[in-house]
């Protein structure tokens, strides 16, 4: 991170007023939070998944799988009961898919030693598989309105900006950080008037999350400008450098009577990243060298940018790139197109098979009645 110079004040910050800030957030907060559909629940366990699907992921994406997810899952027992193939399936194109592994770990966690019930308080909930230090503050304060606070990457953002401090990442400056958070969140506890903690937690992050921007914040927007050190005089956090990678895909579809097929690759599950999920069959560049692609489209995971080429036999004869793949025989496998919506896909293999239309949009299948218990 770059070091703050010139304005950057050597003496501690001033305190901040937290009584004048909070009620100039919250005023905020009341007319401008985003309609977002975890915020309409009180129900400990779809703001469980919610904080979850959030850890590192974009709102966007969050909104395109969350209610297909609690449709397929929607209970802490439900979840626990599934397969792991199906909640996989269920997460496919929210990346990070460690993150659907321990959710469904602790689920069976709870159900099994917690008779299904999730702790109430931060600290207990930080012990369970996936729940960090902010998540666990997050469900605390927004499911049962423990009074933590939030501190992920966009509050520290907001507090480092208002106070004025560099940031350093060390833990001088985190425990900083946490320090200011707490002196900032509301003591009051869940009462008549609503949920303090919670709605606080969220307002600094909705804060963070459409004002105080990191590269291009929008001061003259912002509730809190006055009792702000910096006011626009950003931390330039530098862009981490992007990696460009070229990488080729096989599609090969069959149709047996009226079934259409495509050929999958299952990754392999000691693989550290998408252990034993699909995707299209990868092939060489030297493979592809020559041939048309059907289809160009960026991926961009963290920080590559995969160009993503995908081949397709050009007639029943050309079986050149067929040959041409990699894989072990037994790692592969024809899947039929109905069922794709069903098993665990890498994101890009969904973003590909729906953009060729091989899968329909839906992100989810609508479990059968009999299939939830
Ligand atoms: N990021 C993580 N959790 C959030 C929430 N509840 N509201 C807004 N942004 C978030």
């Amino acid at each position: 991170m770059e070091k703050l110079e010139g304005w950057a004040s050597p003496q501690p910050a001033t305190e901040l007023e937290p009584a004048l800030f909070r009620r100039k957030l919250m005023s905020w907060y009341r007319s401008h939070a985003r309609a977002l559909p975890w915020r309409g629940t009180s129900d400990p366990y779809r703001i469980w998944v919610s904080e979850v699907m959030l850890q590192q992921t974009r709102v966007a994406a969050v909104i395109e799988h969350y209610e297909g997810f609690l449709r397929r899952f929607p209970t802490i027992l439900a979840l626990a009961l599934a397969g792991e193939h199906d909640v996989l399936a269920a997460w496919s194109g929210l990346g990070y898919y460690r993150r659907a592994r321990l959710l469904h770990k602790a689920a069976q966690f709870i159900v099994k030693e917690r008779r299904g019930v999730l702790p109430r308080t931060a600290a207990e909930l930080r012990t369970l598989p996936g729940i960090g230090e902010y998540t666990c503050a997050a469900i605390a304060s927004i499911a049962f309105g423990e009074s933590v606070a939030v501190v992920d990457g966009n509050v520290e953002r907001v507090l480092l900006r208002l106070t004025g401090r560099a940031a350093s990442g060390t833990a001088a400056s985190r425990s900083f950080l946490q320090q200011q958070a707490g002196a900032l969140v509301p003591r009051r506890r869940l009462d008549g008037r609503g949920n303090a903690a919670g709605d606080h937690n969220q307002a600094m992050m909705e804060l963070g999350a459409t004002i105080c921007l990191p590269r291009a914040p929008l001061c003259l927007h912002c509730p809190v400008f006055a009792m702000c050190r910096t006011r626009g005089e950003h931390i330039a956090t530098p862009r981490t450098v992007q990696r460009s990678r070229p990488a080729a895909y096989l599609l090969s579809l069959r149709k047996r009577g009226t079934v259409t097929e495509v050929l999958l690759e299952k990754r392999a599950e000691d693989l550290s990243l998408m252990p034993g999920m699909y995707e299209l069959p990868p092939l060489s560049q030297d493979a592809v060298e020559s041939r048309e692609p059907i289809l160009r489209l960026r991926h961009a995971i963290t920080n590559t940018n995969y160009y993503v080429q995908i081949y397709a036999p050009r007639g029943p004869r050309d079986r050149a790139l067929r040959r041409a793949v990699p894989a072990a025989r037994e790692d592969l496998r024809w899947v039929r197109t109905g069922r794709l919506s069903s098993l665990p896909l890498t994101g890009l293999a969904r973003k590909v098979l729906r953009r060729l239309d091989v899968m329909d949009v839906s992100p989810v299948r609508m479990p059968e009645p009999e299939e939830i218990e």
